[in-house]
C-alpha cells in the first residue's frame, strides 16, 4: 500500500522513519482516524477542525493547512483505490536527540495511510459487551494525541475480563469508552458527557446529537453516572469505525432486554442516511 509521508507518496516498504522521531520516543504528537464511504472522507471539515486545535493544545505547529491535507489526502485515496475504509494521520513534533524540552529546529513529521475496512454490521445488530474500567487518564482528552497507553490498557482489561471494549469513568461519572464515546437513553432521554477536557469531542457524537434534535428525541448534554449507566433503558457507542453501536452487557448485567432498543435503531438508521 502507498503511505504519504513527509510529502511524498511511499510504497510503504520503503519508507524510513528516525528512531530519534518524538512520536517514537514521547508519544509527542496527534493524529486523526476518518472514514472513508464511497471513497471520500467523511466529515472532513470536522477532522480537520479537531486536528488543528490538538496541534495548537500541544504547541505544534500544523505543517500544512486544512485545506492542504484534504487534497494530499484524496490523493492517498486514490492512489490506493480505496472505496471504503479508514484514513489515519499523524504529526509528531519531528526527530531530535532525546531531550523533553522541545527540538529548536526540527519540524514536524506528518504520515499517512489508509486501510480498507467495511462497516462492523453484525455487531451493529447484535451488540457489544462492555465491562466498567477506571479511567486513569490525563486532563487533556479533548486532544487526540499518541499517548494512548491507559486506552490500549482499557480495552485490553475489558477483552481479558469476557468483554467486547471499556467503558471508562472517574469516580462515579462515566466518560467515554476506549476509542469511543458513550450515550444512554433513560427515561427517553438521550445523555452524554458534555465536550469538555475530560472526553475527545467525536466527530460521531457530533452527528449523532445532531440527528436525534433532528428526529425529536430530547438531548442532555451533562455527566451521568455509573449507577444511571446501570439503569439506562439503552446504551450505545459512537465513534468512526463503529458508527452507532449498542452496548447489550455491562459488568455481565443486561441492559434494558439485552437487545438494542429502540432510540438506538433509530439513530443508526438516520446515521446510514448520512452516508450518501
Ligand atoms: N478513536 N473517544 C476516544 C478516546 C477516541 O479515541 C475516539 C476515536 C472517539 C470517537 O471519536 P470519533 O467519533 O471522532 O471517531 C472517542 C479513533 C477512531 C481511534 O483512535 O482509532
Amino acid at each position: 500500500s502507498i503511505y504519504w509521508v513527509q510529502g511524498e507518496f511511499w510504497p510503504k516498504e520503503e519508507i524510513r522513519v528516525s528512531p530519534d522521531d518524538r512520536g517514537y520516543l514521547f508519544g509527542d504528537g496527534v493524529y486523526e482516524m476518518f472514514r472513508v464511504y464511497g471513497g471520500k472522507l467523511y466529515e472532513p471539515k470536522l477532522h480537520f477542525e479537531r486536528l488543528e486545535r490538538s496541534a495548537a493544545g500541544i504547541r505544534i505547529p500544523m505543517p500544512y493547512s486544512a485545506d492542504e491535507l484534504h487534497e494530499r489526502l484524496r490523493e492517498l485515496i486514490r492512489r490506493n483505490n480505496l472505496q471504503e475504509g479508514t484514513v489515519y494521520i499523524q504529526i509528531t513534533r519531528g526527530t531530535a536527540p532525546r531531550n523533553h524540552l522541545f527540538p529548536k529546529d526540527s519540524a514536524p513529521v506528518t504520515m499517512a495511510y489508509c486501510n480498507e475496512l467495511k462497516r462492523p454490521l453484525a455487531q451493529m445488530e447484535a451488540g457489544i459487551r462492555a465491562v466498567t474500567v477506571n479511567d486513569i487518564r490525563w486532563l487533556h482528552c479533548d486532544y487526540k494525541t499518541l499517548n494512548l497507553l491507559p486506552n490500549v490498557l482499557a480495552k485490553q482489561e475489558a477483552v481479558d475480563r469476557g468483554g467486547d471494549d471499556a467503558i471508562l469513568h472517574r469516580g462515579e461519572v462515566v466518560t467515554e469508552c476506549s476509542a469511543s464515546n458513550v450515550m444512554i437513553v433513560s427515561q427517553g432521554r438521550l445523555i452524554t458527557h458534555p465536550a469538555n477536557h475530560l472526553i475527545l469531542h467525536g466527530v460521531t457524537r457530533a452527528v449523532t446529537l445532531r440527528l436525534a434534535a433532528a428526529a425529536g428525541i430530547p438531548v442532555e448534554e451533562r455527566t451521568f453516572t455509573l449507577d444511571e449507566l446501570r439503569a439506562a433503558e439503552e446504551v450505545f457507542q459512537t465513534g468512526t469505525t463503529i458508527e452507532v453501536m449498542p452496548v447489550v452487557m455491562i459488568d455481565g448485567q443486561r441492559v434494558g432486554d439485552g437487545q438494542p432498543g429502540p432510540v438506538t435503531r433509530r439513530l443508526q438508521k438516520h446515521f446510514e442516511a448520512t452516508l450518501g
